[in-house]
């Protein structure tokens, strides 16, 4: 691995790449992140979400916050969705806006199954893969609330989860982005049907290793339908350990990696791996990298030297980043010019409005985000999710 400091604009972060047919100008990912700014009755992108993703513009491409695919998916306050159509105009406004400044954006697809809660969901039971409960706290309305147990989805309600998957990627396209990521990582539907303490069925999505994957592969392939070439991205996170249902084991690594290989006959654009906590898991990405044979984002800890060493190594394609975003609408500028970074405050990162949103400054020069790094340290307010 090289340890050359990299502070100038040769940097292997700054170079394009394609990831299936998105062509990225620089492999700067801005990560996923739920900020639940989507404070009205439709959850409908607003005039801010536009003003945020378009701040965020240079990035090599954009990966939106996780988006509800219908009404059943909903599992958190105030994050938008994309199966309505003012929805749909909602995020035409997003798109037109980081594509006049001459970026990308793909939609992040999301659906809670059993980790969302009654009251999500107008007090009817959350639906998952078996009647077992995740253990898992939802935020609602009333603040976090244990989840319960869900119901067991009839093969009915699994074809119908894959067609809302289906028509919220068309949505997405309708709407203007380059493309979608399936969310199959943390908690969620896709993560509660690959994970055998959840995933009790005994059908062709249960008993083994192929039926618990058969939901995400189905998705993939449904969400593909609507694109021309190769514009569908897949969020794993293998060593992400979650409560008593979701731990990573022998048997949960096997699982991910042999649906790595598995990838690699579906028409995936690239594979977004979020690696282990603490410092990058070289190693760890290294491994996807010889099980999935398509580009490759990597995300969890970077920062720019270490990005920089995983692009030049071969371990990644690309890097993505979340919470360097959240401070850094400016994040690329800010590695090329080898600039200071600013940090974020997390009693803003979860609801609320433009403060903490669409005010952090791009940056000019370092003495002035060092000004921005002592005006955001605010302390967060305990009512509010943590990051996921
Ligand atoms: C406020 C916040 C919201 C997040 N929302 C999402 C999300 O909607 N979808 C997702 O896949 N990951 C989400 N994540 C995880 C991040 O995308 C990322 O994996 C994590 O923050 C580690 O990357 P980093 O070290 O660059 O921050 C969120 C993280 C944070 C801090």
């Amino acid at each position: 691995m090289s340890t050359t400091p990299h502070t100038t604009l040769d940097q292997p972060l700054l170079r394009p790449v394609d990831l299936g047919d998105l062509r990225l100008p620089n492999r700067v990912v801005m990560a996923p992140l739920t900020r639940a700014r989507a404070a009205n009755p439709g959850l409908v992108p607003t005039e801010l979400h536009a003003a945020y993703y378009a701040q965020r513009a240079s990035a090599g491409l954009i990966v939106t916050e996780a988006t509800w695919v219908g009404e059943q998916a909903i599992g958190f306050v105030d994050v938008p969705g994309i199966y309505h159509e003012e929805q749909v105009a909602g995020w035409r406004r997003v798109t037109d806006a980081v594509h006049a400044l001459g970026g990308r954006i793909v939609l992040q697809l999301w659906h809670t199954g059993a980790a969302s809660h009654p009251d999500h969901l107008g007090g009817r039971r959350p639906a998952g893969p078996s009647a077992v409960n995740p253990h898992l706290k939802s935020f609602t309305r009333g603040g976090f609330q244990e989840t319960v147990t869900p119901r067991e989805m009839s093969t009915a309600e699994i074809a119908a989860t894959v067609a809302d998957y289906r028509a919220a990627a068309a949505n997405a396209r309708r709407a203007g982005f380059d493309g979608v990521e399936v969310a199959a990582h943390g908690s969620y539907l896709i993560a509660q049907f690959l994970h055998p303490r959840l995933n009790r069925r005994t059908d062709g999505y249960g008993g083994d290793r192929a039926g618990r994957r058969r939901l995400l592969l189905e998705i993939v392939d449904a969400v593909a339908e609507p694109w021309d070439g190769r514009r569908v991205g897949v969020r794993l996170a293998p060593y992400l350990a979650l409560g008593d249902r979701f731990p990573v084991d022998e048997g949960t690594l096997a699982d991910h990696e042999a649906l790595a290989v598995e990838l690699n006959e579906h028409p995936v654009a690239y594979l977004h791996l979020r690696g282990p906590d603490g410092a990058p898991g070289f190693e760890e990405i290294a491994r996807y990298r010889r099980l999935f044979h398509g580009p490759l984002i990597a995300n969890n800890g970077f920062d720019r030297e270490s990005a920089n060493a995983a692009i030049e190594a071969g371990t990644s394609d690309a890097v993505s980043f979340a919470t360097h975003f959240i401070a850094n609408p400016d994040l690329v500028t800010r590695f090329a010019q080898g600039r200071e970074l600013a940090a974020g405050d997390p009693g803003t990162y979860y609801g609320g409005g433009a403060v903490g949103y669409i005010d952090y400054p791009a940056s000019t020069d370092s003495s002035r985000s060092s000004a921005v790094t002592a005006a955001s340290t605010s302390s967060g307010s305990s009512a509010r999710p943590t990051a996921k």
